[in-house]
């Protein structure tokens, strides 16, 4: 196979020490081949992937191919792009090497609730780390820009309130939850190392808790969770102590930041989040008033390493992007419980 990541591993290091600075990318296919530019989307089948791709489709000057090995996604989500001339959809998993020709890859693919990336902890390491070396093989074999979906996990149980991009974080590197929050804090290294060694365009999001419709049902992410139980009838169940605060960003908000990152000059990383701080029970709270104000909840054990804070400092993002969220907690609920509402079929 061509340039992956395995290619650069095999050089010796002398050859290291006497290469020459990064060239500059080669030839953009785009300028040859289509008016358009073509973007990779790996995780697209996904909760924010596919709202991602919904706005590069949308846009018209794309064209847009998803990997997804469909672990936490569905095909539902793209069901409406599906046979359009711009848009297609491999059945990929980015642990293996991929060759696409294009021009800009975001780079989503990886479980992001703690029920999925618990069940398969050392798949989860592995789509981090070895997803993200092919992600970048290819980027530096085809001259893409490069973004990754980054996490606030990266911060651990945070030190410092709120977190700016410069905090180095706190996390357990041998817990339960170290597969998520350590394997995206290697995928971060490998970025800024293929970066200053070879070139590439990066891009890092530091994404903070997102929410809004397609989020899949019982995923176990908080949100979803109180929704669907207070649908359901059931008691809405909050983890212990319920004062943990954490900040709830809405999707189009997320995406257009996204957007915004791979457009501009910087780097990153960059903070993605909605920084409004509620308490856990203040979400539940607000969930019970919007769909059953006779719903109660208990509260139960909560999983280890849980973090007691979060909040995203923005003042990167709108000082570099222009960029900040838009959509109020109280505003984007709604839409969500809409969604979930048609789905599970409860219309009362
Ligand atoms: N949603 C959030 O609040 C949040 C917060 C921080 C970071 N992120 C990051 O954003 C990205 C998307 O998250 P999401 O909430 O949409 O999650 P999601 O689980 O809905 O989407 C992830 C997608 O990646 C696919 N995938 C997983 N492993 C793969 C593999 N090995 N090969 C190919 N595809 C694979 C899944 O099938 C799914 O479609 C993730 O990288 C996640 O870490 C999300």
């Amino acid at each position: 196979m061509g340039d992956n990541a395995n290619s650069n591993e095999s050089s010796s290091p002398s050859l290291h020490l006497a290469r020459s600075p990064p060239q500059p990318s080669p030839i953009r296919l785009s300028k040859f081949a289509s008016q358009k530019m073509r973007i990779l989307v790996t995780g697209g089948a996904g909760f924010i992937g596919s709202h991602l791709v919904d706005r590069l489709m949308e846009a018209g000057t794309n064209e847009v191919i998803v990997a997804d090995n469909f672990f936490s996604g569905t095909k539902d989500n793209l069901r409406r792009w599906i046979g359009h001339p711009d848009f297609e959809l491999l059945r990929h998993d980015v642990t293996e090497p991929l060759l696409v020709e294009v021009d800009q890859i975001y780079h989503l693919a990886c479980p992001a609730s703690p029920i999925f990336y618990k069940y398969n902890p050392v798949k989860t390491i592995k789509t981090n780390v070895m997803g993200t070396l092919n992600m970048l093989g290819l980027a530096k074999r085809v001259g893409a820009r490069i973004l990754l979906t980054s996490t606030s996990e990266v911060y651990g149980d945070p030190l410092e309130h709120p977190q700016k991009e410069e905090y180095w974080g706190n996390v357990n590197p041998i817990g339960v939850r170290s597969c998520y929050d350590e394997g995206k804090r290697v995928a971060e290294t490998l970025m800024f190392d293929y970066h200053r060694q070879h070139g590439i365009e990066i891009r890092i999001a530091r994404i903070f808790n997102t929410y809004g419709p397609r989020m899949n049902i019982d995923d176990g992410r908080v949100v979803s969770n109180f929704i669907a139980q207070a649908l359901r009838g059931e008691t809405m169940t909050v983890q212990a102590p319920g004062s943990q605060t954490r900040s709830f960003c809405y999707v189009s908000d997320l995406v257009d930041g996204l957007i915004k990152l791979m457009a501009c000059d910087d780097t990153g990383p960059i903070n993605l989040g909605n920084p409004g701080e509620f308490t856990i029970l203040e979400l539940a709270e607000a969930v019970r008033e919007l769909v059953d104000s006779s719903a109660k909840w208990k509260v139960v054990d909560n999983t280890p390493d849980d973090p007691r804070k979060r909040k995203p400092d923005i003042t990167k993002a709108k000082s570099i992007l222009k960029w900040e969220p838009k959509v109020a907690l109280r505003d984007g609920l709604p839409l969500m419980v809409e969604d979930f509402r048609s789905r599970l079929g409860i219309h009362k």
